[in-house]
């Protein structure tokens, strides 16, 4: 007994790991183990031989299942010092003082507008920019037939040979959100969807790709004073100014009646684009009060309901508040553009914190 008992004491000493350290406990004390073997052999003995052999068998047992478990929260603590030693992470160390990355001007002034919008109680909604031509076109009032779909300089899904799927066009405008949305979620609704759109153009001004903001708002008793009012307010807190001049100009869309272009009041002077001074216009939305004929294909009653609609280009209004005289240069990715123009990641703009920086 004094062998069985410093061999395994030896070898609980020795165990590298838990596993190991199993393995002896079953050679030593499990059901098959040593020590069971021994008291087999109790039955054998003379009563006299079974009275000394028996408690000593049990304290022989006893004493190896002790070693295990000091053994084993040894280990266990050797194991959690190794984790505590690897994972060790100095929390006092300055952060990185390089800036690797800033937001675009693009994502920031969708963010302002986003921001000012939910202030009047608009939602974001979202729309696909691959469409329907009945999305893009046909519910907004514009059927085969009509010039305003050549005008927009359409981008249309190739469409193999005996595919009737309906066609498919990249967005021209975000305009298709507004019956999305009346699906979605009827009247009453204010909503504002802010997205890529494609039109086959290219000049200072205008890119294959650029950007706009929807805004929808249906009631019971909305007039073009209400457009007005929330163009005008939304101009305000944009720029960041009490005084901006602003131009409503009648104007024709197929899917309002009455329509309205706003221009805003601007200067090229030197090559710097400057808002709110100068001899020049430059257009940044179109709106008007809802057709009816809209609402229809939105499914909303239009003896009942209705509404204004403004569509905004989010990088003309970015190009006028941050001075960037060339559209084209908000999508080059030229980093050194990207590092002058771009946001700190770190500043969300929000009214009462402040749009910009
Ligand atoms: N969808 C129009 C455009 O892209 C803008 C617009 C939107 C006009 C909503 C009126 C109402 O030019």
């Amino acid at each position: 007994m004094d062998d069985l008992k410093a061999k395994y004491l030896s070898q609980i000493a020795d165990a590298a790991d838990e596993t190991g350290l199993e393995d002896i406990r079953i050679a030593a004390v499990g059901k098959k183990g040593e020590v069971a073997l021994k008291m087999r052999e109790l039955g054998k003995m003379t009563p006299e031989e079974r009275q000394i052999a028996g408690p000593a068998l049990n304290a022989l047992k006893d004493e190896i299942n002790s070693a295990l478990s000091a053994k084993k929260a040894a280990l266990a603590d050797a194991a959690l010092d190794e984790r505590l030693r690897t994972e060790w992470l100095d929390v006092s160390l300055p952060s990185r003082p390089t800036r690797t990355g800033t937001i675009h001007p693009i994502s920031q002034v969708s963010e302002e507008v986003t921001a000012i919008f939910a202030e009047m109680g608009f939602s974001v909604a979202e729309g696909p920019r691959i469409d329907t031509d009945w999305y893009n076109f046909d519910a907004l009032n514009i059927p085969g037939h009509h010039p305003a779909r050549a005008e927009m300089d359409t981008f249309y899904m190739h469409r193999a040979e005996g595919d009737n799927r309906p066609p498919h066009v990249l967005r021209t405008h975000t305009s298709p959100v507004q019956i999305r949305s009346m699906e979605a979620s009827g009247a009453p609704t204010r909503i504002i969807c802010p997205g890529g759109v494609y039109r086959a153009d290219y000049d200072q001004t205008h890119t294959p790709m650029f950007h706009q903001v929807e805004g929808l708002a249906i009631d019971k008793d909305i007039s073009m004073a209400n457009l007005k009012w929330v163009l005008e307010e939304f101009v305000k807190s944009y720029f960041e100014v009490d005084g901006v001049d602003l131009r409503f100009r009648a104007s024709h869309f197929p899917f309002t009646e009455p329509s309205a272009e706003v221009d805003i009041r601007c200067s090229w002077e030197g090559g710097t684009l400057k808002v709110g001074e100068g001899d020049d216009w430059l257009e940044i939305l179109g709106s008007g009060m809802v057709h009816p004929k809209v609402l229809q294909a939105g499914g909303i009653d239009p003896e009942e309901w209705q509404g204004f609609a403004f569509g905004m280009g989010i990088d003309r209004i970015a190009m006028l508040k941050y001075g960037v005289p060339d559209l084209r240069a908000f999508f080059d990715s030229d980093l050194r553009w990207l590092r002058h123009y771009g946001f700190s990641a770190l500043d969300v703009p929000t009214l009462h914190g402040g749009l910009s920086r």
